[in-house]
């Protein structure tokens, strides 16, 4: 089947780091050119949990900077805030109604989420329905993901099917979109970990940090104790040359990478080496992205580029929403 438009959505942390970047928005943007491409700042996800008022609406804000800063082209793609185009809650509550409580259960996201937080909100339970609404919303067909989201589109593809069965032909099951390799950047200080803001500052690094933070932790990268030739690479040093080869695949220095690998191969690598070339490399990528955000924190201009957006992603939305409403028998507006 051909994909003509994909959805993917992303939770407004604030920052992204280079996980988020070589593992999504990346391929995100190379996508924009060939496809119908909309990409959500997902606000009533990051609800689930407990997150300061004070600072969500400005933690969207900057997402949607350091997204159109790191190549989402907002003419191209449409991008916008969950919460402005609130049909995606009255079609959550509708599939709700078509999603097993089993289901649900059989979640690992939410059992692995539900076990660190004290207070545990409905909304965190029912978070994969939100997720299908998303997708379905937009009838969109393909829905580029990592890992860790193969069972939520999982769910969502059950979610379309059953509400078809029940209400007639409606929505397409979303087909997972495999993106480049990139998909897994590990964590700096336990490389056996993803990378993720959630573990802490020294766990990843920001696609927006300080040139100077960026080498420290860097340099201070988890690696092992220097190995003798023909040795396997430790997770650490394996993770390096992932970043180095994503890098450079970008600069055009791949060759930087054979080097370094023959150096291993042979058993006479230096760390500190390999870390110094990482951390030139990954800055020939970040300090384009660096100027870009802060142009366009300065231009004041992120607010009405997701105003287009939300326009443009609501006029899709409403027609969705006509469309459930009949067939569900829902209103007197439209019998
Ligand atoms: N749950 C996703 C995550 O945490 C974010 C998300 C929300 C999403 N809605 C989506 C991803 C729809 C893909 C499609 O990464």
């Amino acid at each position: 089947m051909m994909i003509t438009r994909v959805f993917s959505g992303i939770q407004p942390t604030g920052t992204l780091h280079i996980g988020n970047y070589f593992g999504a928005v990346r391929n995100w943007a190379a996508m924009q050119h060939d496809l119908e491409c909309i990409i959500c700042i997902v606000d009533y996800h990051a609800i689930t949990i407990d997150v300061d008022p004070k600072t969500l609406r400005q933690a969207s804000l900057n997402m949607a900077m350091d997204l159109i800063a790191s190549g989402i082209d907002p003419e191209k793609t449409i991008l916008f805030v969950q919460s402005d185009v609130p049909e995606h809650t009255e079609l959550a509550w509708i599939l709700g109604c078509v999603t097993s409580f089993g289901d649900l259960s059989r979640m690992t996201q939410f059992k692995d989420k539900s076990s660190r937080e004290a207070f545990i909100s409905s909304g965190l339970f029912t978070y994969p329905v939100l997720q299908a609404a998303d997708i379905l919303l937009y009838l969109a067909d393909g829905v580029p993901v990592g890992e860790d989201q193969v069972q939520h589109l999982e769910l969502s593809r059950r979610i379309a099917r059953r509400f078809n069965s029940r209400f007639g032909e409606t929505f397409p099951e979303p087909e997972p979109v495999v993106g480049k390799k990139g998909g897994r950047i590990m964590s700096l200080s336990d490389p056996t970990a993803k990378m993720s803001k959630s573990s802490g500052e020294a766990h990843y690094v920001g696609v927006m940090e300080a040139e100077t933070s960026i080498r420290k932790k860097v340099r201070s990268a988890v690696t092992d104790m220097g190995l003798e030739s023909g040795d396997a690479m430790s997770p650490g040093v394996a993770n390096l040359f992932e970043i180095l080869e994503l890098s450079t695949e970008a600069t055009g220095e791949a060759d930087l990478v054979d080097t370094l690998r023959a150096d291993f191969a042979a058993g006479t690598l230096m760390y500190s080496k390999l870390k110094d070339t990482v951390f030139e490399q990954l800055m020939e990528i970040l300090r384009p992205i660096q100027q870009k955000r802060a142009k366009l924190e300065a231009s004041g201009e992120v607010l009405e580029l997701l105003r287009f957006g939300a326009e443009k992603a609501q006029t899709i939305a409403q027609d969705t929403i006509v469309q459930v409403r009949s067939v569900v028998g829902l209103g007197t507006a439209n019998p």
